[in-house]
């Protein structure tokens, strides 16, 4: 059967986003460049905060001709001295946020644990904590442009398989005393991005904040290309035969747009939106939703995500926040 992709309707994609600014993480490939391109045809700026940023001049010199603006700033999520930089520079040049998409992401295919300068794991580093605090800092610009937008670029395979769901291991994220293995710590932290959408909304009720979390669909991006020789000759092999279920990266690119400007998004804020996909495990998830109720109950457990946010605060040295509600 053929599958429904969800897209942005045209009440969403035609709204006029003069005036506006969003930093779009990620965004000089895939779908982060995807996600910018949009709001840039819609007349929003768009600060792409990439690591690489002539790749991201590089990739910005498509947007040549479209309403909007943008500007590339540096920001390497895996350096938590890089995410407080790019916040520094962001604030003092800008005093609006109408949206901040966290999209930039990684998957360790090599298998080898790797560490980033600051003690992390490399993979929840980049998905989660380089967001956290990038997120942290920039929330008094949040709440001053409010109503804004958070959205948190997570997968499909946070929510594993009816046998096996991925839960985070609060005694142990940074795979100190386990084996470890790239997927797993993949889906681990895409479960952090799942819990910190939640416990986000919650803090943030009332601010006129909302928060999402977002599986964008299986993307003919860059992702996963940095994996071994043979890993990489498999991916080119498999690529023409996976097309008819996967996305372009505009079509992945639906489900973070949705978060950022639709009038209906945040009704549901803390939710986790989902393009359709057939990577589900859960035959009723296939189809996604906007928003759609996670399978897996690690991932939608308060206590957990209450804990986790309070460990983030500490880990990447932040004092914790005084209640907002
Ligand atoms: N592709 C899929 O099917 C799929 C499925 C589910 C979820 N996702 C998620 O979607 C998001 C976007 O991925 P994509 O598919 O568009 O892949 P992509 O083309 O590889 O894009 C990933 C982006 O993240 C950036 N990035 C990686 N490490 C970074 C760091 N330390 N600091 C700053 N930026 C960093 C990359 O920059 P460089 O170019 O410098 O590496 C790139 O711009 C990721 O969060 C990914 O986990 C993807």
């Amino acid at each position: 059967m053929a599958r429904t992709r969800h897209a942005i309707d045209e009440a969403t994609r035609s709204k006029d986003l003069t005036g506006t600014t969003y930093i779009v993480t990620g965004s000089n490939s895939g779908v982060g460049l995807e996600t910018a391109r949009q709001l840039v045809r819609q007349g929003g700026h768009v600060v792409m905060a990439c690591r690489r940023t002539e790749a991201g001049e590089q990739a910005a010199r498509s947007f040549v001709g479209l309403d909007g603006t943008h500007e590339v700033m540096r920001a390497d999520l895996a350096d938590l001295a890089s995410v407080r930089e790019f916040a520094d520079a962001f604030t003092a040049k800008h005093d609006r946020l109408d949206g901040l998409a966290c999209n930039a992401g990684m998957v360790n295919m090599r298998g080898d644990l790797e560490r980033t300068k600051d003690g992390f794991e490399s993979t929840i580093a980049v998905s989660y904590f380089g967001h956290f605090l990038l997120t942290e800092l920039l929330l008094d610009t949040l709440k001053a442009t409010a109503p804004s937008r958070m959205a948190i670029v997570s997968s499909v395979v946070h929510a594993g398989s009816p046998k096996n769901r991925p839960q985070l291991a609060l005694d142990d994220l940074n795979h100190e005393r386990r084996d470890f293995s790239g997927m797993r710590a993949y889906c681990e932290a895409k479960v952090a991005t799942v819990l910190y959408a939640a416990e986000l909304a919650d803090r943030l009720e009332g601010t006129g904040v909302s928060t999402f979390s977002v599986h964008p669909g299986w993307a003919r991006s860059n992702f996963g290309s940095g994996g071994s020789l043979p890993m990489r000759i498999a991916m080119a092999i498999m690529r023409p035969l996976t097309r008819f279920v996967s996305d372009t990266n505009e079509q992945s690119a639906q489900t973070t747009l949705h978060c950022l400007l639709s009038d209906d998004a945040p009704r549901h804020s803390g939710a986790y939106f989902s393009q359709s996909s057939v990577l589900y495990r859960d035959k009723e998830c296939k189809d996604g939703g906007w928003p759609m109720e996670t399978p897996n109950p690690n991932a939608k457990n308060m206590d957990t995500a209450r804990q986790l946010v309070a460990m983030s605060y500490d880990l990447v040295g932040l004092d914790s926040p005084s209640p907002t509600k």
